[in-house]
């Protein structure tokens, strides 16, 4: 079975389980997503069900509209029953990194008013520590003319080196859906207390938001090489 194939399955399971009729439901951005989305337009169409899209990104809006779902927004649907999204790595505690395409913001807004987040995955994303499988760090979206500081004060105050990420060498910086840059901070120490790290960061002045998902998982769909999904 694909990596393609897992992300599947596990996105499958995952509206089966959490998608009910006339409910609120927030749309996760990444390639994982975009299964969940086809799943969720079959359930409407065979099982007539009524459910309000709330997008994380423009990608997700996209998608929404693609397979035509009703689009709705934070103003006037700001209590979702469940997101259901990707995720860059997992960790036994359940902490997540996320914002690996870069939508983490509007991903944390969205999670934080859902009664539950739920992450769908393939078996990769699966770790004991932050940092066992997803190599490209922690992204930090911050306000573009602070991105130098914000650096230095990370890595003064927990190591590691931080990129400013763009789409291609040498290329300028990504811009996000918000206006802001991304940087990736590649940690050393795996062992830090993430909620700790996760407050300080934030308070920074020009940082945005953290790819750090802190206590807000509700539960997790892992799809397997063999197609079987585990879930924690
Ligand atoms: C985007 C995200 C994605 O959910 C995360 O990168 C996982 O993506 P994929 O499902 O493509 O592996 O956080 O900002």
């Amino acid at each position: 079975m694909s990596l393609e194939q897992a992300k599947q399955v596990a996105a499958y399971r995952a509206v089966d389980e959490f998608v009910t009729n006339n409910c609120i439901f927030g749309v996760g951005s990444g390639s994982t997503v975009v299964y969940a989305v086809q799943r969720l337009a079959e359930r409407v169409e065979t099982e007539n069900l009524k459910v309000t899209c709330i997008p994380t990104s423009f990608q997700a809006k996209q998608l929404i509209v693609k397979f035509n779902l009703t689009l709705g927004e934070l103003d006037t649907s700001p209590e979702l029953d469940v997101t259901i999204d990707g995720a860059d790595e997992v960790d036994a505690g359940m902490t997540l990194i996320k914002g690996g395409g870069g939508c983490l913001l509007q991903e944390k807004i969205v999670a934080s008013c859902s009664k539950k987040l739920v992450v769908i995955a393939d078996y990769t994303k699966d770790s004991k520590k932050l940092g066992d499988s997803y190599k490209k760090g922690i992204p930090i979206e911050v306000v573009p003319m602070a991105y130098v500081p914000i650096k230095n004060k990370i890595v003064a105050m927990f190591g590691g080196e931080i990129k400013l990420r763009s789409a291609v060498a040498k290329a300028g910086p990504v811009v996000t859906d918000n206006g802001n840059f991304i940087l990736d901070w590649i940690f050393k120490n795996q062992d830090l207390d993430w909620d700790k790290v996760n407050t300080a960061v934030k308070i920074i002045p020009g940082v945005v938001e953290t790819g750090l998902f802190v206590n807000m998982c509700h539960k997790a769909f892992f799809g397997q090489p063999e197609g079987v999904v585990i879930e924690r």
